[in-house]
């Protein structure tokens, strides 16, 4: 069993031209279907939760012994890093205590000066615990009280700043927004993710991993493209989430679920959770980080 910080995996997918998924889990058969898909791909990965998720499941305390046992119990030999999502303050301290193997500490709705201030001090206690830390500069749109939001570019002199702080990977805005992309999305900018990546290249000194969130709903090429000019991790929610609500969907429409004893959990959940394996893996494939474990 592997549960390792992600920065070493991803600076190899970085500098070889792949990208590995950060999959967000939101339950017990949700984190076996992920484990499940990255050891039949031998692809590292991390498995990630927001706030509100580490909420739902238990605290993060819980999110961490589950992932941890369950590597141990399913024989897992793949590199996977427990992360936190869109972590604030006190959550990106509480998961250095536990011992989260990575974090994503998100001041982006902060004033940027303290952003990078309050940056620098996580990647301080958290690389002197071997973590890896993901920040965000500009900010990641996307549904909120029924408002869609455009998807901002941030802004590459922030960026900059941002690497000079220490963290290992970087969220950026180039268009993406989380959740499902309104009908008159624009696409990815592409033309601005590489002229960021390369400040921040020139910056660091290295090939600098960029984080793509919002990840689901957008076209394979324009993914792989992104992986071109410089994404090395790609956040995946909203597409998991549809293709477990579709199939769960379908098994009940077709009255499936009132044959024999399919009303057991583990006979009902049963089609939602293979295709959260499948789309899992789909994804992988996508992503190029198929046998890179
Ligand atoms: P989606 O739900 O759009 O896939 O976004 C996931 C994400 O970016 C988590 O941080």
């Amino acid at each position: 069993m592997a549960i390792v910080s992600a920065k070493e995996f991803i600076q190899a997918a970085r500098e070889n031209g792949y990208a590995v998924g950060g999959f967000n889990t939101n339950n017990l058969e949700w984190t076996q279907a992920i484990l499940r898909a990255a050891e039949a791909k031998k692809a590292p990965i991390l498995i990630q939760t927001s706030i509100g998720a580490e909420k739902y499941m238990g605290g993060y305390k819980t999110v961490f012994n589950l992932i941890n046992n369950l590597c141990n119990f399913m024989g897992i030999t793949v590199p996977i890093a427990i992360h936190l999502d869109h972590g604030d303050y006190e959550a990106a301290k509480e998961v250095i205590e536990i011992g989260y193997t990575s974090l994503m500490f998100d001041g982006s709705h902060l004033p940027t000066e303290e952003n990078f201030k309050k940056t620098r001090e996580i990647v301080k206690l958290a690389h002197a615990k071997g973590m890896s830390v993901e920040a965000e500069v500009g900010s990641i749109g996307g549904e909120e009280d029924g408002v869609v939001g455009e998807g901002e570019l941030a802004p590459i002199d922030d960026a900059v700043e941002m690497i000079k702080t220490g963290v290992d990977f970087l969220a950026a805005g180039i268009g993406n927004i989380h959740g499902t992309y309104p009908k008159n999305w624009k696409g990815l900018h592409l033309d601005h993710l590489k002229k960021l990546s390369e400040a921040v290249d020139k910056i660091a000194g290295y090939k600098f991993p960029i984080v793509l969130h919002g990840g689901s709903c957008i076209p394979d090429d324009q993914i792989r493209e992104a992986i071109k000019y410089g994404v090395a991790k790609v956040n995946v929610n909203t597409e998991v989430q549809l293709a477990f609500h579709q199939a769960t969907r379908e098994f009940v429409l077709s009255n499936e679920d009132l044959k024999g004893k399919n009303y057991d959990p583990r006979k009902f959940l049963k089609p939602g959770v293979n295709a959260i394996q499948s789309a899992v893996e789909e994804r992988i494939d996508v992503f190029d980080s198929a046998n890179k474990a």
